[in-house]
């Protein structure tokens, strides 16, 4: 393992303002998105929907790096460069998702725990092999009057840790996001509850794994209240509120030895999530040990797909929503977006 490009990679990864692209859907994910625009699910419009947002146009402007596919770290653009050439010629560092997804925790119902564990360093030194630099593990916590559970807060921090210390050992930044869903009636404060617990337990593990905090990435929900509240629904939390409520939990949570918090998005629109990454900065950004910045994959990508439809007369119009989409969180991570940066 060494350190030194362990650090260099984290940091280069929330350097200059920019931020990553999650691109990084599973298939089944993926085609999902696909299915509810009407867009044929199958490899070759997969790839081509790659294709198009790895050849975006001055996208290394706003973007630092691109978090790839089991499928798309192996394909091929159709001039038959590899999708993973074509990020690294742009100065974007490749990654990749490195985890089995979430299945249901034995004995816990409603609650989930990744899984990918097992053959874990043999895939990591494949990954570094083909090019990626940094690794991506996701963990989904559920929120209700009783859940989490204590039982699945410590399963997930754990293989948390045990992921991101295999990672460093394959010399891949890891990003660990362990996610709270915004799925429920919590509030914003039940929010900030259970993700204050689910990162103490989480940094807890790490340094019992003896990973290195100089090395990674954390990557969080922002602290928000669930999608079915009144206080959501209402509209009455206004960014500056979600911001404070955010910084303020990650303050208690994020040691400063931590380069980056890049945040996921978990369904807030794209004009939210860039919003209140903005307020961040703008109402607590004297107040940050770390960069803070996004890691965004539906807020960056519904436009695109909106707008490409699997047609490729649309192509260059999709990837123009790309980059007004990175561009505005590009000026959110300097407290600089404003409403009127929106295309009409
Ligand atoms: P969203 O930004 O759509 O939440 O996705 C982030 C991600 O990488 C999910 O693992």
């Amino acid at each position: 393992m060494n350190n030194h490009a362990l650090i260099d990679t984290a940091t280069a990864l929330v350097a200059d303002n920019k931020g990553l692209l999650a691109m990084d859907e599973s298939t089944p994910t993926c085609n999902k998105r696909f299915a509810a625009l009407g867009i044929p699910q199958d490899e070759d419009f997969r790839r081509t929907y790659r294709e198009l947002l790895v050849t975006t146009p001055e996208l290394s402007d706003s973007i630092s790096g691109a978090i790839l596919y089991d499928e798309t770290i192996r394909q091929h653009t159709q001039d038959g460069t590899p999708m993973i050439a074509v990020l690294i010629a742009a100065g974007i560092i490749p990654g990749i998702k490195v985890d089995a997804g979430t299945h249901s925790l034995a004995g816990h119902p409603g609650e989930f725990i990744t899984e990918g564990l097992d053959g874990l360093r043999e895939r990591l030194r494949d990954y570094a092999r083909l090019g990626a630099r940094f690794a991506k593990w996701r963990a989904v916590v559920a929120v209700s009057d009783d859940l989490p559970s204590r039982g699945c807060i410590e399963a997930n921090a754990h293989a948390l840790a045990r992921y991101a210390a295999l990672s460093q050992e394959a010399g891949l930044v890891p990003i660990v996001e362990p996610e709270v869903l915004m799925d429920g009636d919590h509030s914003l404060a039940r929010c900030r509850e259970v993700t204050e617990a689910v990162q103490h337990a989480m940094f807890a593990q790490l340094h019992s794994q003896r990973v290195l905090l100089e090395g990674l990435i954390l990557k969080p929900n922002m602290v928000v209240p669930g999608k079915d509240s009144p206080e959501y629904t209402s509209g009455s939390v206004t960014a500056e509120m979600i911001a404070e409520a955010t910084i303020d939990c990650m303050l208690r949570t994020v040691p400063a030895a931590v380069p980056g918090v890049a945040f996921l998005s978990g369904g807030q629109t794209p004009e939210q999530a860039t919003e209140r990454l903005n307020a961040m900065h703008v109402h607590c950004g004297t107040r940050l040990p770390w960069a803070a910045t996004f890691s965004f994959s539906r807020a960056l990508q519904q436009p695109v797909l909106d707008i490409w439809r699997g047609d490729v007369a649309n192509t260059q119009a999709a990837q123009r929503a790309l980059q007004q989409r990175a561009e505005c969180n590009h000026a959110a991570r300097r407290g600089a977006y404003l409403p009127s940066m929106e295309p009409a």
